[in-house]
């Protein structure tokens, strides 16, 4: 697989509407292209197209059991992806889209098995960033898209990380500038009672719960099928190791370095609060301690890490509570 990819920038009106016009033909046209989202960048295909929907897969080496989230542009169109709509999803559109909360519910004829991995449920989702809400209008069908990463790696918050991974495997890659959330959307199952959140994302269970009333955490683990291969252990991992610590000073620091077989200079730390010096170490980095902040910045980080090279990669364990919990996931599951 080995196509020119093109990276189109959106900076100017003029870029915009052509990087748009650009864009939707492709996907008119049955191809799969990566564009901006919010959260992080997505590789998009059109929902309706069962072969479009399939170069997704293959672009990405994912598995064929892990089902695509949909993106609509209006609540016309998300009515039309789904077989019923219960009244708390319109509360919940009410109070949270377009934004990072995906809602899972029953399944309409229209979108195509393999978005859905066979199942009875879709995941909806309506973007907030102005270029993917303009490219869906401007196609008039839901764009089904993932993170536009290699199965498994860490999603991608910006034009470049994605030209890492998909270089020469897509035509198109636009440039909407910085995932302003930096982490995946909120996937909320609605098909259940109560509704039940499959993936924490940064809008959290207290705003969740303060529309709905009622509300579940985690996955079912009753033995029936996977509904969200998004929360296997092992997932959104970079390529050196990671280890979430907590240190009292410098010297506990470097002590746990070694301890786990770590050179320091192989070994990026990342810190919020306890910064250590510099010296000796890879690369430090500091995230202000802020939910949104470092929910924004830490994909950025994990990226740089595997561009250096990093061997280990030490975090600062997040605070706790409902702000932190979709971070403290993440990091969780890049370190398992
Ligand atoms: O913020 C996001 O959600 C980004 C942007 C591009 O919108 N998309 C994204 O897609 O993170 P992806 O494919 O990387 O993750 C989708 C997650 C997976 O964990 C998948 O299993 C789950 O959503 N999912 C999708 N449809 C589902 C369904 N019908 N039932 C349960 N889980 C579903
Ligand atoms: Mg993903």
């Amino acid at each position: 697989m080995s196509v020119k990819t093109e990276v189109i920038s959106t900076e100017t009106p003029t870029l915009f509407a052509n990087a748009v016009s650009r864009a939707a033909a492709l996907l008119l046209a049955g191809e799969a292209v990566a564009l901006p989202t919010e959260t992080v960048y997505g590789l998009a295909a059109n929902a309706f197209d069962a072969a479009a929907v399939a170069r997704i897969f293959e672009i990405k080496g994912r598995p064929i059991n892990n089902p695509l989230i949909v993106h609509i542009a209006n609540l016309e169109m998300a009515r039309g992806c789904a077989a019923e709509w219960p009244a708390a999803a319109d509360d919940l559109a009410r109070s949270f889209w377009p934004g990072p909360l995906t809602m899972v519910l029953r399944k309409g004829v229209s979108i195509a098995d393999l978005v859905t991995a066979g199942g009875k449920t879709v995941g909806l989702r309506w973007p907030s960033h102005p270029f993917m809400q303009a490219v869906i209008r401007e196609c008039g069908f839901p764009l089904a898209a993932p993170s536009a990463n290699l199965s498994n790696r860490v999603s991608p918050t910006n034009a470049a990380h994605v030209q890492k991974a998909l270089n020469g495997r897509v035509k198109l890659i636009v440039d909407g500038g910085q995932s302003q959330v930096g982490i995946e959307s909120t996937v909320l199952d609605l098909s259940v009672r109560p509704p039940r959140i499959l993936r924490p994302g940064m809008l959290h269970e207290q705003s969740l719960a303060a529309v709905l009333g009622e509300l579940a955490l985690g996955e079912l683990h009753d033995g029936s099928v996977l509904k969200s291969p998004g929360q296997l252990p092992k997932h959104y991992a970079p390529k050196g190791r990671l280890m979430i610590a907590s240190w009292s000073d410098d010297d506990a620091l470097k002590a746990f370095c070694a301890r786990h077989g770590g050179k320091p200079e192989k070994t990026n730390v990342i810190v919020h609060t306890r910064i250590p010096a510099p010296e000796g170490w890879a690369r430090v980095s500091v995230i202000p301690h802020d939910a949104e902040a470092f929910g924004r910045s830490i994909y950025g980080e994990l990226h740089a890490c595997d561009d250096s090279g990093a061997e280990l990669i030490i975090v600062e364990a997040p605070p706790e509570g409902a702000a932190w919990r979709a971070i403290t996931d993440r990091l969780r599951r890049a370190a398992a």
